[in-house]
Formats: structure tokens, sequence, C-alpha cells
């Protein structure tokens, strides 16, 4: 991949945040990067060899709730082959069991691309008891189960990551109709990590397009309804603490994304759709040099935010208005709560939810759910209680039929399937 080289940055505290990298070649050939290549230019040449190895580190989390078969298949298609895919499902199990469907939609895929992945239902009480007894009970509901929640499946597929020995996690929706767009997506993940001076790392998608068909035509709109709120918010906080007006982050909401394990299992997550903003005002709390961090090595080696501007339109189902409203008061809830906001982003934040008719006069925005950093679990509990106890677990091999040779992503759990 040919990827342009970050021409401003700006740091909050120990968070270097990147301009927008546009993608200039998908595919810049496996010849080692020269001096030529590379030397007094902007643009940076990552070559295929050096991404299929960030691949090999990777798992791709897939989170599903009641997306179309055949939409869901051209995803798996586009991840490429050497990543591991971590499927967390949400999708209802009664009258009809589409959990099965799924299963059997990414069996056949790995069967006839010989490839291994994960997959679990986010309901399972398994998962739910893993949870609790490793140290995290926060992530369940009064019912005892997994709450319901994007945020809640990415942080099942960030476990199963960890456990599988990935040190890279990215996340691709599963309702993607270009197969092609989730192929560069994980590429981009990957030249981001090999520009990345810190082992603590963050790549963000920045669409170039989201067609919609608008009086007949192909509209390419630039910005998602919800980004624009999104964005608009955080560069104001950046701006309240430097002085300066920007427009550095164009990613607030960007569903596809990637990290580094050391990054995510230390951070902490929101639920829902808060999860992705959260993540900016996540580190900015935690590196920021506001309030004290709790992770000095952190602070040390810095977090790098890279945000990659790729080629292929973005082309997902659309789920409505309300749907885009729900997700942009959700990340506006979380800024005006976080210990960093200041009173003016407050006021701001506030003011544009009255002229919503989010909130009344006097009232305040309500609170999302956060949860705790990961890095608090202790992984043995969790990987056998999950062996033990999980009812959906499921973990399809890789198997190479000339030679018969078998690799599972986690050897030591054995899943419901191998339990009879
Ligand atoms: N496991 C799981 N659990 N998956 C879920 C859940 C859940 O409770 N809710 C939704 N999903 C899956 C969906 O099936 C889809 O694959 C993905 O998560 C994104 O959910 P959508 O409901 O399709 O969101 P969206 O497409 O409108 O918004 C996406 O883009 C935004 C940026 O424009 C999401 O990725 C947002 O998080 C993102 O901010």
């Amino acid at each position: 991949m040919r990827i342009e080289l970050p021409h401003r940055s700006e740091r909050f505290g120990a968070v270097r945040i990147h301009g927008v990298q546009e993608v200039w070649e998908l595919d810049s050939g496996g010849e080692p990067a020269s001096v030529d290549d590379n030397a007094w230019h902007s643009i940076h040449h990552v070559p295929s060899t050096t991404i299929n190895d960030y691949e090999r580190r990777m798992a791709i989390v897939v989170p599903v709730k009641g997306e179309r078969l055949k939409v869901l298949d051209g995803v798996l298609s586009g991840i490429p082959h050497d990543c591991l895919i971590i499927l967390v499902s949400n999708s209802e199990r009664d009258p009809v069991d589409r959990y099965r469907m799924e299963k059997e939609t990414l069996r056949r895929f790995c069967r006839l691309a010989s490839r291994s992945a994960q997959l679990i239902h986010q309901r399972d009480p398994g998962i739910a008891a893993a949870f609790a007894e490793a140290g995290m009970p926060e992530i369940l509901e009064d019912d005892g189960l997994v709450r319901d929640g994007k945020g809640e499946g990415m942080l099942i597929g960030l476990a199963l990551a960890k456990l599988s020995g990935r040190e890279f996690v990215g996340f691709i929706d599963a309702d993607n109709y270009v197969p092609g767009a989730v192929y560069e997506y994980v590429q981009a993940y990957a030249s981001g990590f090999h520009l990345a001076e810190s082992p603590f790392s963050m790549v963000r998608i920045s669409w170039r397009s989201k067609p919609k068909i608008q009086a007949g035509r192909l509209f390419f709109n630039r910005w998602g309804r919800s980004s624009q709120v999104t964005n608009r918010f955080l560069n104001l906080l950046l701006s309240s603490y430097s002085g300066f007006g920007t427009e550095i982050i164009a990613t607030g909401n960007a569903g596809e994304h990637a990290f580094s394990l050391d990054l995510a299992l230390r951070m902490q997550f929101a639920a829902g759709f808060a999860v992705e903003p959260y993540e900016y005002i996540n580190v900015f709390e935690r590196y920021g040099g506001v309030l004290a961090s709790p992770d000095k090595d952190v602070m040390k080696a810095g977090v790098e935010i890279f945000q990659i501007e790729t080629r292929n339109p973005h082309f997902h189902e659309n789920k409505g208005a309300d749907h885009v409203q729900e997700m942009r008061l959700q990340a506006l809830n979380v800024l005006y709560h976080s210990p960093i906001s200041v009173q003016d982003v407050r006021d701001e934040i506030a003011d544009f939810l009255r002229q919503e008719g989010v909130i009344g006069e006097g009232e305040e925005p309500p609170q999302e759910l956060l949860y705790p950093p990961m890095s608090g679990i202790d992984w043995d509990t969790f990987g056998r209680v999950l062996g033990d106890k999980s009812e959906s677990f499921r973990q399809i091999e890789k198997v190479r039929p000339a030679s018969l040779e078998r690799q599972t992503p986690i050897p030591e759990i054995p899943d419901s399937e191998s339990k009879g």
C-alpha cells in the first residue's frame, strides 16, 4: 500500500493525533522499501510482505446483529487470509435461530477458504460467567448475561483476540456491501501499525465517500450525519486546551478501527454506540496529561492515532434517522460527562441538545455506561470458564486437506462442540 505520510499532527499530552492520510495505491508491490521509495517523499511505500506480517498478528472482530447473510458472507471474503476472524453475534435465536445461520455461513466460508475463526453469541451464559469470574462483572446486566450493545460485542471480541495471542485487533461492521472496502480497511490498519513508532497505537478509517441515492442519482457524501457532530465537539475540546482552533479529528465515530492490544487492554470502553467517540476521550483522559495517568510506560512511549482515508466507498445498510440520532447523542453524552470536559464545551453540547429537542431547559444529558480496562482480567480463569460453561463458543480450525494439518485459534480451550 502506498500511503501519504501525515502532514500535520497535534498533541494532547502524550497522545499524538496524526492528520488524515490518503491511500495513493492499494497495492504498491512486495519489494522492500528502498531509500528511493521513501526518503524525501511524502508518500510511504508499505510492501505487501510487511502488510502480511501484520495481518498474521491481527484478529478481525466482526460484530453482527441480524444482518443479511449474503452481506456477512461478502464481509468475510474481504478479510485478508492470515487474519483470525472473530464473529461476535447478538442476533436473535428464537423463533428463528439466526445465530445458527451465521455459524453455517462462517463454517462454509472457512472450510472452502481453509482458514480458522471463532464465533460466540453475546448472550451466552458462558461468556457472562467468564467475565464475572475473571474480574469484570460490570459488563453484565441484571439478568446475569452480557448487556446488549455494539461496544459490549467489541469487548467480547477483544477478549478472544487476547486469548488467541494476537497482537493487534481490528473491527469491521458486518453490514458492509463492498468486500473490497473490507480488504482495504485491514490493509490500512496494517500500514498504520507499520508507521507507528509507539507500541500503543490506534488506526481509524475515514472513508472518502459514503454513497447514497438522491433524486435517482448516486451521490457520494463526504461525511456521515453523526460524524459531523461528533468531530466538531471533539475538536472543540482539543482547541479549548490548546488555544488554537483545529479540525484534526475526522474519525470520532469510525466504526472501522484497530488497536494494538497493548493499548486496547489498558483503555476503558463505553457501552453501545458511545464506544467509538469514547475511545478518543478515554485516551485523552488517561494519557492527555490533564489527569494523573495510571500507566507510566504509556506516558513515556506515547500513544499514536492514525486516521487513514481509504479509496473504496463505504456502502452499508442504512438503519434510519433515529439510529443516527441515537449514535450522535451517545457520543455527546460521554464527552459532556468526561472529567476533562471544560465548561465551554459542556455549554455548547447542552445548547446543541436543547436545539435538537433532546433535553429541556436546565436538564443535563444522560450518563453512558463505562467499563473498566481489561488489564484487570485474570486470563487463565477467563479461558477456563469460557471452555467449561459456554454453549455457543465455536472454534473453526484451519484444516489443510492434503496434510490434514489442523490449527485451532486457542488450543487450550475446548469449544462447546468438541465437548459433545
Ligand atoms: N455483537 C453485536 N452486538 N453487534 C451489534 C450490536 C450488538 O448489540 N448492535 C449492532 N451490532 C453490529 C451490527 O450488526 C453491525 O455489524 C455493526 O455492529 C454496526 O452496527 P449498525 O447498527 O449497523 O451501526 P451503523 O452502521 O449505523 O453505524 C456504524 O458506523 C458508525 C459510524 O458512522 C457503527 O459502526 C457505529 O458504531 C459507528 O459509529
